[in-house]
């Protein structure tokens, strides 16, 4: 079996996460935050040392200040719904997956206004002037995506944000596709609102995801409940993190992140992204050479995360996929990517594309065998 489809979620994790879920169960096995006997002592151990490993795999200055959820949809929700109100303007760009889209396609029924920015043709980027000349008096936010799941090219978050705190806009990153790829700075980015999921590349199991909710916004809250704290009170807590975290933590999940959060520290992002470099350049010199292969997104030097969206002449994305999976045991995803508009301004709608997407525990002889595969399923209609 070769896994290639580590941008829906990454397989398989480090042993670590696997151990230590195993342990937490067996051994750890109380409510986090809710008791005082020594299970749930233990539990809520792990749980705070996950978020101090997380606030500084972001470099959140402030602990408290990273909300676990259920995923990144479930973050990003919170995001959105929690500040934005009626008469807000908000600019995204054509590159925002259905977990922003949908989410803000309610809110704009609600009287929020949106405008979206298409990334550019050339390069897959946003462009920061494009941006700039989209904030008016009313604008309260700006969301981005930081690497597209259609063709992984990383935007300039940097610039996005020095822009946002210029005009003094909420900027809001949905990280998903980059956390664990490339490193967060949430402070030096500006970024008041990062979204992002335990389950893909962080290495961690699914059923968490991350907000870090940063000090200049405070959003309202989208659940109710008991918080294992102030429970004389019927009112919800305002003090971080409970504010956000009703009701039992999957506190299994957190206790995956953060052994798989201590993988990545002790493997290092710089020797993560060598290799998954290596992968993804290999990949696509050999996809370059086959016949009858287009691959959407790469053009000039702008950088990306491992992920690759191709098509193969005579086929549409689902067959090319099926045949990959049946004739020859590669998984990859095709289709949509849950992201119409991107397929859209790449001209891929809407059949969609292959996404080949390695991940850190692929090998060299895996991207031979899949170029391999790709070229015999090519030649077959391309000869
Ligand atoms: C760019 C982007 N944003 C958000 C999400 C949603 O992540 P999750 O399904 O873990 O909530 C994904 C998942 O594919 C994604 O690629």
């Amino acid at each position: 079996l070769i896994y290639l489809d580590n941008a829906a979620t990454s397989w398989p994790k480090p042993e670590l996460v696997y151990r230590t879920m195993d342990h937490f169960l067996r051994e750890q096995g109380g409510n986090p935050g809710h008791g005082s006997h020594s299970l749930a002592v233990s539990a809520l151990r792990t749980v705070e040392e996950t978020r101090l490993l997380t606030a500084r795999f972001i470099q959140a200055a402030e602990v408290e200040r990273v909300i676990f959820t259920l995923n990144c949809t479930d973050s990003l929700n919170l995001a959105l719904k929690g500040v934005l109100q009626a008469g807000d303007h908000i600019i995204i760009s054509s590159l925002e997956h259905n977990a922003v889209m949908r989410p803000l396609h309610k809110l704009s029924g609600q009287g929020v206004a949106l405008t979206v920015i298409p990334a550019t043709a050339e390069s897959g980027v946003t462009a920061v002037a494009a941006i700039a000349k989209a904030i008016t008096p009313q604008t309260r936010m700006l969301v981005m995506v930081h690497a597209s799941n259609v063709s992984g090219t990383l935007q300039p978050i940097a610039d996005y944000g020095a822009l946002a705190r210029r005009h003094n806009l909420l900027f809001l990153v949905d990280a998903a596709q980059s956390a664990g790829h490339v490193p967060i700075d949430v402070v030096k980015d500006n970024i008041d609102l990062l979204a992002f999921s335990a389950h893909k590349g962080p290495l961690g199991p699914p059923g968490v995801g991350v907000l870090y909710c940063g000090p200049r916004v405070n959003p309202e809250t989208l659940r109710e409940g008991g918080t294992g704290s102030f429970s004389e009170s019927d009112q919800q807590p305002e003090k971080l993190p409970s504010k956000y975290e009703s009701g039992t933590l999957n506190s299994l999940g957190i206790a995956g992140l953060g052994a798989a959060l201590k993988f990545i520290n002790t493997t290092g992002f710089e020797k993560i992204r060598r290799h998954e470099q290596l992968l993804i350049e290999e990949l696509l010199e050999g996809l370059k050479k086959i016949p009858g292969i287009s691959i959407h997104g790469y053009n000039g030097a702008v950088q990306h995360t491992p992920l690759i969206s191709c098509n193969i002449r005579g086929y549409t994305p689902g067959e090319a996929g099926a045949i990959l999976d049946q004739a020859f045991d590669i998984k990859v995803r095709t289709g949509l990517h849950c992201n119409p508009r991107a397929h859209q301004s790449g001209g891929t709608y809407p059949l969609g594309t292959i996404r080949l997407s390695p991940g850190f525990f692929n090998t060299e002889p895996e991207i031979t065998a899949t170029l391999q595969a790709i070229r015999k399923i090519a030649e077959s209609k391309n000869r």
